[in-house]
C-alpha cells in the first residue's frame, strides 16, 4: 500500500481510545479526524493523540481525504450514523451491532452495494489466534461432525465500571455481547435458520459508579437456542448479571470424536483444549502467538488490504446483518414464546492466511473458491 487508509472517528467514548491507539500501530491506517455530540471529548482525545476535530458529522463528511469512518457512536446510533457516511460515499467500518432491527441492518448492506463502498461491523474477535486455532481444529475433521455448542457470555454488571451504562441495558446482554459468540459460530458455521429465546430481567436495582441508582427494565438474563443450517445446535447464554471471573465466558464445541474447548470468545490469547470423546481435556498450542488481549485494529487492517487488492473483505455487513437478524429474532421469540424462523444469508469469512498453515492444498483451494464465489 504506498498510502495509508484515512480514517475518521464518530463517537469518542469509552472505547474510542483503546481502537486510535491500536489503529496508531498499523502502518496501513491513519486516524485523519475525530467527532462526537460531546465536542468536549473529541477535544480529549484529539488533544492526546494530535488529529483534527470537526465540528460533526457533516463537516466531517465534507473532508474528501476522509476515506473511511469508523463508528463507534452508542447503539442506537450506528444505524444513522453508518447511513449518512454510506450515502457520502464513505467505506464504515461499525462498533457492534450494525443496526437494532434487521431490516435497518439489511437496508445499510444494500446501500453500500448501490454505493459500490464498503461495510464492516465488529466483533472481530473470530480473527484472533485462539479463536482460528479453535475454527482450525473443527474445520480438519478432530472433532468429527459438531453437534451441540455451549456458548456462555457472563459479562457481569456493566454499572460497576461503565460511567454511561444505560445505552447497555436498554439493548440488552445479547444485542452488546452475546453478539461475539454469535458472530464466531457463524463464521464458523455459517448461517442460522431458527431460534428459540428466553429473557428475565433479574436484579433491576443498580447503582452507577457516580452513586446514582437507576432502575432496569429490560431483561438482564438471556437464554437462546440456535439452530444452524449446516452446524451444530448451540445454547448460548447472555447476561448481565454474572461474572466472567466466577462463570467461564468461552465456549465448548461437541462433535461425535471430540470436544474443543476455547476459554473465551473475545480474547486472542485464550486457552484452547482438546479431548478426545469421554477423555479429559488437553491444552493445544495456538497456531502462533497472540498478543494479550483483542487487537482492536485487526479488521480494518484486513480491510485496507482488501480494498487495495480488490478481494472481499473479512468482516462482512452481511455477517452482521444476519447476527442482526438471529438477535432480532430472539427478542421476538422472548415475547412470543415461539420459535422463529430465519432468512438472510451470507458468505462466510476466510480464515486468517496465517491460519490455514497444515491444511491440504485442497482444502484451502475449496475456502478460496467458496470466499471467491461471494
Ligand atoms: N466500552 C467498551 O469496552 C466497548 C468494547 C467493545 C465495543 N464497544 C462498543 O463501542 C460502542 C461505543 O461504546 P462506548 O463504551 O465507547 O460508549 P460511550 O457511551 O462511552 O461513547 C459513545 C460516544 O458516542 C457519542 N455519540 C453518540 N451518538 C453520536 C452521534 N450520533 N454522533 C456523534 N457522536 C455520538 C457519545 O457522545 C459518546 O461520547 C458501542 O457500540 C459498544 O457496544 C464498547
Amino acid at each position: 500500500m504506498s498510502e495509508p487508509l484515512r480514517i475518521g472517528v464518530v463517537g469518542c467514548g469509552n472505547i474510542a481510545d483503546a481502537y486510535v491507539r491500536h489503529i496508531g500501530k498499523a502502518p496501513e491506517l491513519l486516524v485523519h479526524g475525530v467527532t462526537d455530540l460531546k465536542p468536549e471529548r473529541a477535544d480529549e482525545l484529539a488533544g492526546k493523540y494530535g488529529f483534527q476535530t470537526y465540528a460533526g458529522l457533516e463537516e466531517m463528511l465534507e473532508d474528501d481525504r476522509v476515506q473511511l469512518i469508523v463508528n463507534l457512536t452508542i447503539h442506537h446510533a450506528h444505524y444513522e450514523v453508518t447511513r449518512r457516511c454510506l450515502e457520502a460515499g464513505r467505506h464504515v467500518y461499525s462498533e457492534k451491532p450494525l443496526a437494532m432491527s434487521h431490516k435497518q441492518a439489511q437496508e445499510l448492506v444494500d446501500l453500500a452495494r448501490v454505493q459500490s463502498v464498503r461495510l464492516a461491523c465488529a466483533p472481530i474477535t473470530f480473527m484472533g489466534e485462539a479463536q482460528q486455532t479453535a475454527w482450525k481444529i473443527i474445520r480438519e475433521g478432530r472433532l468429527g461432525a459438531v453437534r451441540v455448542a455451549y456458548a456462555e457470555v457472563n459479562w457481569g454488571r456493566i454499572e460497576t465500571w461503565h460511567p454511561a451504562p444505560e445505552p447497555f441495558y436498554d439493548v440488552g446482554p445479547l444485542f452488546d455481547v452475546g453478539v461475539y459468540p454469535l458472530t464466531l459460530l457463524t463464521t464458523i458455521f455459517g448461517p442460522a435458520r431458527l431460534v428459540t429465546a428466553y429473557g428475565k430481567l433479574l436484579y433491576p436495582q443498580r447503582v452507577r459508579t457516580d452513586g446514582i441508582p437507576y432502575q432496569v427494565s429490560t431483561p438482564d438474563f438471556q437464554m437462546l437456542m440456535v439452530e444452524f443450517d449446516d452446524g451444530p445446535l448451540v445454547r448460548l447464554t447472555s447476561n448481565f448479571y454474572v461474572s466472567q471471573r466466577t462463570q467461564e465466558a468461552g465456549i465448548a464445541f461437541h462433535g461425535d470424536q471430540g470436544s474443543l474447548r476455547l476459554g473465551h470468545w473475545f480474547m486472542y490469547d485464550a486457552p484452547v483444549a482438546f479431548a478426545p470423546y469421554g477423555e479429559p481435556f488437553e491444552e493445544v498450542p495456538l497456531v502462533r502467538p497472540a498478543s494479550p488481549g483483542v487487537e482492536w485494529q485487526r479488521g480494518l487492517v484486513d480491510m485496507a488490504h482488501a480494498i487495495c487488492e480488490g478481494r472481499p473483505h473479512r468482516v462482512t455487513g452481511e455477517q452482521a446483518a444476519h447476527v442482526v437478524e438471529i438477535m432480532c429474532a430472539a427478542t421476538e421469540g422472548m415475547a412470543s414464546q415461539r420459535a422463529v424462523r430465519l432468512s438472510s444469508t451470507f458468505t462466510p469469512p476466510a480464515p486468517m492466511e496465517w491460519a490455514l498453515d497444515g491444511m491440504s492444498d485442497e482444502g484451502i483451494s475449496k475456502i478460496v473458491k467458496e470466499v471467491g464465489n461471494e
